[in-house]
């Protein structure tokens, strides 16, 4: 049967009535769960971040939060998760360093696919071994949102929470959030006390700077990448472009071109700036970024970032183009 939204549920677009929903989805928490344990995998984006906030407040320590970090993370993230869910908010939360594991998996990897394909996998695996240490789990706790479950129904993609588990994690689902729209869960999160940069934070793919580091990734390459997109991120910020641009990031392909640093001959790579607006990510424009902010931004990519020569703007629209490169 089709998991439709309540018509009770009235679109949540105000504090009073972000905090009435946390109000309900507490009680709703505490009856489903008990004093039983529920594991949650927290990534540090907006939707599992919003429902680890939500059961920290119903059950507390019973939530147990695992955040991975598999390398292909940005600059500082799994730090802020660690903040904000460890030190600010008291969540019983583990951190699994699995980015050698992550990185050695991938080394020489040049296909877009079989590189998803390991990334997700392995996200599983180290998810599963955490998993099995804990005893007394009985719930899972998921960030699944409502459109997710509308395009699984239409069958535009897999259920990107559900899809891979394996059996052998045979939880029952906590779903706090399942039938809110993204928007919805923005203002439920700030209801939270959870930070701007969190809630606000822009779409940001599974497989991470991985696929931001077209062909094999190498450590060297995906340092330049985490550091050229911190750069970026920071002159948006600056410019007041932060929270207007849908998505904006860079990508180190694995090419280089002849340049000059410190009078020297130095063939480096080149970071491409992406940056694109969109209300369905299905067709996308380009932000037409100022020449200014261009040149800050070339600037200090080629100055600061290691490895960096050149950098370029890219003009293409979604068709042809998709957002990422891989
Ligand atoms: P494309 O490149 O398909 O991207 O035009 C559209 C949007 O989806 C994001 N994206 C992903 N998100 N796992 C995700 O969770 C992925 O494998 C993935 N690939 C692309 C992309 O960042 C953009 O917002």
């Amino acid at each position: 049967m089709a998991d439709v939204r309540p018509e009770s549920l009235k679109r949540i677009t105000t504090r009073a009535q972000a905090d009435d929903f946390i109000a309900d989805q507490i009680a709703a928490i505490k009856e489903q769960v008990g004093d039983k344990k529920v594991l949650l995998a927290l990534s540090g984006g907006v939707d599992s971040s919003v429902v680890a906030a939500l059961l920290i407040k119903a059950i507390g320590e019973n939530l147990v939060c695992v955040h991975v970090n598999h390398g292909l993370l940005r600059k500082g993230e799994p730090e802020m998760v660690c903040k904000v869910f460890r030190d600010e908010l008291g969540a019983n939360l583990i951190y699994i360093d699995a980015v050698d594991r992550f990185l050695d998996l991938l080394a020489g990897v040049t296909d877009p696919e079989q590189k998803r394909h390991i990334i997700g996998e392995e996200f599983i695996k180290v998810f599963a071994e955490e998993a099995a240490k804990l005893d007394g789990i009985s719930f899972l706790a998921q960030g699944t949102i409502y459109p997710d479950i509308l395009e699984s129904e239409q069958g535009i993609k897999a259920h990107h929470n559900v899809g891979g588990l394996p059996p052998e994690l045979d939880f029952e689902l906590v779903e706090p959030v399942k039938y809110l729209y993204k928007d919805e869960v923005r203002v439920v999160g700030s209801a939270l006390g959870l930070p701007d940069n969190m809630v606000y934070r822009q779409p940001f793919p599974g497989p991470g700077l991985g696929v931001r580091c077209p062909g094999a990734i190498t450590r060297d390459r995906l340092e330049a990448v985490r550091e050229s997109d911190a750069i970026l991120r920071e002159e948006f910020e600056k410019a007041g472009l932060a929270g207007k641009v849908w998505q904006y990031f860079t990508v180190v392909p694995d090419f280089k071109s002849t340049g000059i640093k410190d009078e020297k001959r130095a063939f480096e790579w080149l970071c491409i700036v992406r940056a694109i607006n969109t209300t369905d990510v299905v067709k996308c424009t380009v932000e037409p970024i100022d020449y200014d902010l261009m040149c800050r931004i070339t600037d200090r990519i080629t100055h600061e970032v290691p490895g960096i020569n050149r950098v370029l703007y890219d003009y293409t629209p979604k068709p042809t183009a998709t957002v990422e490169y891989e």
